[in-house]
């Protein structure tokens, strides 16, 4: 039998209470009103804004209508994008996707902001079919009706508040109530709540039992010292963050603690009598653990994750810094990486001189920082090498200018790959 799940938006599937505290503020300040306190903003969740001017901010029927007005000025420009999809929903929404369910989106908001963030996070192409509310008609159990398939389906309501269990009891399909929003289990079991969810995978147990986790993905950051990945990664974390992929870290050589050890043999300046083949096996036998001890793992896991350095930097400092060539060190890393490439790297492109200068900046160097200036510039030159064998894995950005200029457009980058991923 055909199964339809119909999300709520607000509370649900994202986290809008910025974009609506801010414009619900607006609207207060704008019609003379005193700033609604945290606790009243909590209750605005859900209800219809009408509903809420009166009722929360103790407005006049006419008074709420141009309150409203006000508010949307604001929602439809700006406050809609000032918004989050929870961690998780993503992965929640391709396993229900992938298993055959047919999905939806029943929201008391209007059809434009609903299209336009559903677009704007990449969550528009699992969406079959959407109910909103309009001027003349917000109550749920009435939009559930609008959308629901024809003849003979299992068709659920999942949502976070009361009114999303209401709606679906009165429109008489199943109800499972999210706990990760803006309503208690309590108030959603009080509300005809059937099942409960604490988690987004929780929700895709009960909405689909054995339904497989989808797989994340795996990416890299390079650069050379001083590019900037430091900073880069947690504006790109917190991007991905914001649009509901789970991001995990790591970093190379390290990442484990087997990796942890190696790196300091590898970074001490005690050790200056390693040779270059020992230090090129003892990056790839870090890798190798990492790999396999969090790469591998946290990609089934349906995990995004963000590395800081990985065989690219061995193939520009260990294959063109030390001369050991391209190939050679590709054949040390083949047993360590396998068939495990990231899905896109981001390369922080910045002139080897330009590198220096920053570091010399910083205080302590390690024994790879420490190497002369030739060293750094053949890195360089190896990290083109790559880019230019292969430009499809690569996102290079130039790394001189505005952090967040750059931030932008690694976020472009990343998010165009990941989601072409998801479908
Ligand atoms: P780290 O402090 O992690 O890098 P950064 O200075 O960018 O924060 O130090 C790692 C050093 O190891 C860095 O100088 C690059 C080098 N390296 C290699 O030579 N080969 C490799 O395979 C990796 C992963 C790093």
């Amino acid at each position: 039998m055909e199964k339809w799940v119909f999300f709520d938006l607000d509370g649900t599937l994202t986290r809008s209470e910025e974009g609506i505290w801010n414009c619900a503020r607006y609207a207060a300040e704008r019609m003379g009103f005193p700033l609604p306190d945290e606790e009243t903003l909590k209750k605005w969740i859900g209800p219809p804004l009408i509903w809420s001017f009166r009722n929360l901010m103790g407005m006049t029927e006419e008074q709420a209508w141009e309150a409203q007005k006000i508010y949307r000025e604001r929602y439809t420009t700006v406050g809609k994008y000032e918004n989050r999809v929870y961690p998780g929903i993503r992965n929640l929404l391709r396993a229900l996707r992938s298993a055959g369910v047919h999905l939806g989106v029943v929201t008391g908001k209007p059809e434009a902001p609903t299209r336009d963030i559903l677009a704007h996070f990449g969550l528009w192409k699992f969406m079959e079919r959407l109910a909103c509310a309009t001027d003349a008609k917000a109550e749920k159990d009435h939009l559930i009706r609008s959308v629901m398939p024809e003849g003979a389906a299992e068709v659920w309501m999942a949502g976070d508040r009361k009114y999303d269990m209401e709606g679906g009891v009165g429109a008489g399909v199943h109800t499972l109530g999210v706990t990760w929003g803006y309503g208690s289990e309590e108030e959603l079991r009080t509300a005809g709540a059937e099942r409960i969810a604490h988690t987004p995978w929780e929700a895709a147990e009960i909405l689909c039992p054995g339904a497989e986790k989808p797989k994340g993905a795996f990416l890299s950051m390079e650069g050379l010292d001083g590019s900037g990945k430091s900073t880069q990664i947690e504006k790109l974390t917190d991007t991905l963050d914001r649009y509901g992929f789970e991001v995990v870290h790591s970093r190379e050589p390290g990442g484990t603690p087997i990796g942890e050890k190696i790196r300091e043999i590898l970074l001490s300046r005690e050790n200056e009598e390693m040779t270059d083949v020992t230090e090129a096996l003892l990056y790839a036998a870090a890798r190798a653990q990492h790999v396999r001890e969090r790469i591998r793992p946290a990609v089934k896991d349906g995990k995004v994750l963000l590395c800081d350095r990985f065989l690219d930097s061995s193939v520009a400092y260990q294959g063109g810094g030390r001369r050991l060539g391209v190939d050679q060190v590709l054949a040390i890393n083949r047993p360590a990486v396998e068939d495990t490439l990231p899905l896109l790297t981001v390369y922080l492109d910045l002139d080897y001189r330009t590198s220096l200068r920053r570091r010399s900046e910083a205080s302590q160097l390690d024994r790879l920082e420490a190497e002369k200036e030739d060293f750094h510039a053949r890195v360089e030159a190896g990290y083109h090498e790559l880019i230019s064998r292969n430009p499809e894995r690569y996102a290079a950005v130039d790394a001189r200018g505005d952090r967040e200029e750059i931030a932008g457009k690694i976020a472009e980058r990343v998010l165009e790959k990941l989601m072409a991923e998801e479908t």
